[in-house]
């Protein structure tokens, strides 16, 4: 199977990001949002095969040493053929020296543990969802000059 990689987003069809995301059982948002969300992440990688998308992935990286994973998808009739491991091996590649972290879905640990990722307890998330009124105001306030008083 011949592929072509393209490692940015222009001219991608987000209609079709969208569709992959759904026909592989991931979360999904607007096309708009994954284009905004794909232009702000680096690296990405998109996987073509006689010009139509079969897979993609991205991730959010400072350059240096570390580096988070999203978005791996791979279209179900392109799956099991070297497409997903491609993407992952490609991300890192081109994040040398970074450690990465990700949320493998359910189903999906073995893929990443042939990657050699391993399980880790001490990983912690705070959802969106999960975020007080409170909790956004205070981070909404917050400047590069603001002065916080905390309780101690
Ligand atoms: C997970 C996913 C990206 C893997 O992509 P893929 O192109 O099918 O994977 P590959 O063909 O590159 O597989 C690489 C290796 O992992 C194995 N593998 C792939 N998916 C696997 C799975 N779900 N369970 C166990 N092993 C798996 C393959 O057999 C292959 O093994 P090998 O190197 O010994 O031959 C793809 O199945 C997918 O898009 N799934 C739905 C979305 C998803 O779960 N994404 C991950 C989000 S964190």
């Amino acid at each position: 199977m011949s592929l072509k990689l393209k490692f940015d987003g222009k001219s991608v069809d987000w209609n079709e990001v969208v569709n992959i995301l759904i026909e592989s059982g991931m979360p999904h948002r607007s096309p708009e949002v994954h284009k905004r969300a794909f232009y702000m992440s680096h690296p990405v990688l998109f996987v073509y095969s006689d010009n139509k998308l079969v897979g993609f992935g991205r991730a959010i990286s400072d350059g240096e040493y570390q580096a988070a994973i999203y978005d791996v998808a791979v279209l179900p009739s392109y799956q099991r053929k070297g497409i997903g491991k491609l993407i992952v091996s490609k991300i890192i590649d081109m994040c040398p020296n970074c450690d990465f972290i990700l949320f493998a879905s359910n189903g999906s640990e073995r893929f990443y543990e042939k990657l050699n990722f391993k399980s880790n307890n001490t990983g912690m998330i705070l959802s969106a969802g999960d975020l007080n009124p409170a909790a956004t105001h205070v981070h909404d306030s917050l400047s590069d000059h603001t002065e916080v008083n905390t309780q101690s």
